[in-house]
């Protein structure tokens, strides 16, 4: 097991009911600004729930952060914070919502040019941030518990990342209540990235972090049993709060302590939102399997652990069984009803490879995934054989 440090600072409120005790975490003398999404708090209840806990704050509201969150959009935020002296952030939405505030935080306090934080890439040290909470709408990307968060700017067609130790929230409310008002097209999407967050951080080689490991298998088993319950039709508390809590274990740090981590899927997965706004999770599902069978002598035998300890596929060579794992996790995303084809998603498709190779070259981002070894030559062929 690698050498690791771990610090998680953000105070959980999960269960039903829990959005009234933000009073109680939001300073009482704070400057707050409630920041949210296109307005589907407003036709759930989650906005009139936030606005009763508040009435005794001063509180303002920025609304439209667009999915994907825009910063051409953010700077209108930052220009409120600072003509109201704002001095708390609260997030309400899902991750666009919550890598919004964390860009805000972030710039509230930055003296250069606000961009730079996300092209240098700026990180965030404890204390150097807005404070902020979170009341988490959708399950997904785990940025409730998490410190990473990304924009994307449409005038350059870019969507990067940043983050630091300075960007945990404060707190985040997981009530899975509001998961009744999420359509299908949003709950697959959730299942898919948090499904791909585990994979990120697991399918690498097997390694010594028996931990780790386990609790990594038993996300994505979760989630494949959850997934029929939440996608049902008919509500399911037990369902909903389960598919909430594996989305915010994915990505919340532990499982990737101790052991090597990936990310290239993420890395080729953003730029192919920036070109074609294919929604996060589903450019994730287009990537993944090219990218596991492009580096499969590497990643064979965390392949057939995956095959046969998620799955129970238990007979085969190391090989045969790997293969199995890469359509069943092909399999999983078509039960879902997620393509895993770039030409599903788009009939311009062409060329992609060679804009994304090109993107990681300007980058400098010569050597991604676990071994620091994927350039962007490999890019290329992972990108072509998607499509
Ligand atoms: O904008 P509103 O009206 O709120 O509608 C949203 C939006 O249209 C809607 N929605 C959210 N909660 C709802 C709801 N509709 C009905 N009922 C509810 N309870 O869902 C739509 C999508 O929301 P969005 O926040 O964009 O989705 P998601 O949570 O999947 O976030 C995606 C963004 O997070 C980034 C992605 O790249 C993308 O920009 N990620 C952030 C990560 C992180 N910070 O750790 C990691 C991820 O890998 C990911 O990259
Ligand atoms: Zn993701």
């Amino acid at each position: 097991m690698l050498n690791f440090e771990f610090k998680n600072p953000t105070k959980i409120l999960f269960g039903r009911g829990e959005i009234a005790k933000i009073s109680k975490e939001v300073p009482e003398d704070a400057n707050v600004l409630m920041i949210y999404g296109g307005g589907s708090i407003k036709n759930n209840g989650v906005y009139d729930q936030v606005k009763e806990a508040l009435k005794g704050h001063q509180v303002y509201e920025f609304g439209g952060v667009p999915a994907n969150p825009e910063y051409e959009v953010l700077i209108n935020a930052l220009d409120l914070i600072k003509e109201k002296d704002i001095t708390f952030l609260l997030a309400v939405g899902g991750g666009s919502v919550i890598d919004g505030t964390k860009f805000l935080s972030a710039a509230a306090n930055y003296e250069g040019e606000p961009w730079e934080i996300l092209t240098k890439p700026v990180r965030t040290f404890e204390g150097e941030g807005m404070p902020f909470g979170t009341v988490l709408t959708l399950p997904a990307t785990g940025s409730e518990m998490n410190s990473g968060y990304v924009i994307s700017r449409r005038e350059t067609n870019e969507k990067l990342s940043t983050g630091g130790p300075g960007l945990f929230p404060q707190f985040s409310v997981l009530d899975p209540e509001v998961v009744r008002s999420i359509p299908p097209r949003q709950i697959v999407n959730g299942l898919t990235d948090a499904y791909t967050h585990v994979l990120e951080q697991y399918m690498t080689a097997p390694s010594s972090a028996d931990l780790q490991e386990r609790i990594a298998e038993s996300i994505l088993i979760s989630l494949q049993e959850t997934a029929p319950k939440v996608l049902s039709g008919d509500f399911d508390y037990d369902a909903a709060g389960n598919f909430m809590w594996c989305c915010t274990m994915a990505l919340n740090g532990l499982i990737q302590k101790g052991v090597i981590t990936d990310w290239a899927v993420h890395a080729m997965g953003h730029e192919l939102t920036a070109y074609f706004g294919i929604d996060h999770a589903r450019t994730l599902a287009i990537i993944a399997p090219s990218h596991y069978r492009y580096n499969f002598e590497s990643k064979k035998g965390k392949l057939a652990q995956y095959a046969e300890r998620v799955w129970g596929i238990k007979d085969g060579t190391t090989e045969e069984k790997a293969e199995a794992g890469i359509r069943k996790l092909e399999e999983f995303f078509h039960s879902l009803n997620i393509q895993t084809r770039l030409s599903e998603y788009t009939e311009d498709y062409e060329g992609t490879a060679e804009r994304v190779e090109r993107a990681f070259t300007e980058r400098n981002w010569l050597g991604l995934g676990e071994y620091k070894k994927l350039t962007p030559q490999d890019a290329y062929k992972i990108v072509e054989m998607s499509y």
